[in-house]
C-alpha cells in the first residue's frame, strides 16, 4: 500500500518535472524563422536565402533558427503573402511585380525599359525614394528590410522576337502584375498570370507559348528546354522585397532584431553582387546546352522595342506617380 502509493506520488512528480521540463525546453527553443521562397537553391534569390540561414546559424547559434523552403516546396509566392501578413511564416522575398495586388507602388519597378541596368535600379532603389517603399505595407504586417537582385528578364518563345511584331497573338505567361499584364496586351500578345512553379508544364504542354524572367530563372527551372529562341532584350527588372512579419519583428529582443537586420544587410550586398555572375553563368549554360538559340538585338531593334511598350508608362503614371518615374527616370539618365 505504502510502497504502491509511494510510487504513484514518484509518477506524479516525473510527470510534474516533465512537464516542467517542457515548459522550459520551449521557452529556450529557439526563435524560429520559416522562409519559404519559390526558386530554385542555385538562383540569386536561393543563393542569398541559403547565406542568411547560415550567418543566422553562425552568429544567434541557439537563440534564432531559419528554416528555408526553396522551389515552392512549402508554398507559391501568392499564398506566402498571406502567410507572412498572418504570421504563419515570418519571412520571404517575394518578386516585386508581385506586390501589385497590395499596392500600387511597387509597379514602378515592372514599367518597361525604365532602369537600363541593374546599377541604376540600385541607385534608385539607396535613394529616399526606394527606402520608404520599405515602409509602405506596414498597414497589412508585412514590412520591407531590403532588396534583392534576380537580373533582367528577357523574352523565351517559339520564334525569335527580334521586334515587336513577332510577338502578337503569342500567349505569355506573366507574374501576377497588371503592368506586365498591359505590357503584353501593348505588343499584341495573350498575358496569361500564372505562379512561377507551374510554368515550365505550361510551356511545355502549349498551355501558353512564351515567357519573360531572367537567364537565372530560365536556366534554374529548365525553361530552355521547352524553348526555341530566347531573344535578348533586357526590358525589364526582376527583383525581391525581402520582408517580415511586422508583429513577429516587434516581438523580437532588441539585440537579436538589431543582429538579424545588419545579417541581412550583409547578405544583400553579397548577394546583388552575386546575382549578376549568376545570371551570366545561366546564359553561358544555356547557350552551351544548344537546346535554345539566343538572339541578340541590334541597338536598332531594342530601339523599336522601347518604343512600342512606352505606352505603358502613361498608362500607370496616375497609379505610380509621375513624380516617382521621373525621380527613377533620372537615375537610369545619370547611368548613361
Ligand atoms: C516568377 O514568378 O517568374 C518570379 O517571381 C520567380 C522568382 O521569384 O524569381
Amino acid at each position: 500500500m505504502f510502497k504502491a502509493s509511494r510510487l504513484g506520488s514518484v509518477a506524479m512528480i516525473c510527470v510534474l518535472m516533465l512537464m516542467a521540463g517542457c515548459g522550459k525546453q520551449s521557452a529556450d527553443a529557439p526563435i524560429l524563422i520559416k522562409f519559404p521562397h519559390v526558386t530554385a537553391p542555385a538562383t540569386p534569390k536561393g543563393q542569398a536565402a541559403e547565406r542568411f540561414r547560415q550567418l543566422v546559424e553562425e552568429r544567434l547559434a541557439g537563440r534564432v533558427l531559419v528554416e528555408v523552403y526553396p522551389s515552392a516546396q512549402l508554398m507559391s509566392d501568392d499564398d506566402s503573402l498571406d502567410a507572412l501578413a498572418f504570421g504563419e511564416v515570418q519571412m520571404i522575398a517575394v518578386s516585386l511585380s508581385k506586390l501589385d495586388r497590395l499596392t500600387y507602388k511597387f509597379q514602378i519597378f515592372d514599367l518597361p525599359f525604365l532602369f537600363p541596368d541593374i546599377q541604376t535600379v540600385e541607385n534608385f532603389q539607396a535613394s529616399d525614394y526606394g527606402q520608404e517603399l520599405l515602409t509602405s505595407m506596414v498597414d497589412r504586417k508585412i514590412l520591407g528590410l531590403s532588396f534583392w537582385h534576380n537580373g533582367m528578364k528577357q523574352f523565351g518563345g517559339p520564334v525569335p522576337m527580334r521586334l515587336p511584331e513577332a510577338a502578337k497573338g503569342l500567349k505569355f505567361r506573366i507574374m501576377e502584375s497588371d503592368v506586365l499584364q498591359a505590357q503584353i496586351l501593348q505588343i499584341g500578345g495573350n498575358p496569361q498570370k500564372m505562379a512561377f512553379g507551374e510554368v515550365y508544364q505550361a510551356l511545355q504542354t502549349g498551355a501558353v507559348d512564351a515567357q519573360e524572367n531572367t537567364w537565372s530563372n530560365i536556366y534554374s527551372s529548365k525553361f530552355y528546354e521547352v524553348q526555341a529562341y530566347v531573344t535578348e532584350t533586357n526590358h525589364g527588372y526582376l527583383g525581391y522585397l525581402v520582408a517580415v512579419n511586422l508583429d513577429f519583428w516587434n516581438s523580437l529582443p532588441d539585440d537579436i532584431r538589431t543582429e538579424l537586420a545588419s545579417i541581412v544587410q550583409e547578405v544583400s550586398i553579397w548577394a546583388n553582387k552575386q546575382s549578376v555572375s549568376i545570371n551570366l553563368l545561366g546564359r553561358q549554360k544555356i547557350l552551351e546546352s544548344g537546346r535554345t538559340e539566343v538572339v541578340e538585338l541590334t541597338a536598332d531593334e531594342r530601339a523599336i522595342w522601347q518604343q512600342a511598350m512606352r505606352p505603358v508608362w502613361e498608362k500607370f503614371s496616375s497609379n505610380i506617380g509621375a513624380d516617382l518615374i521621373a525621380a527613377a527616370e533620372s537615375y537610369g539618365n545619370q547611368a548613361e
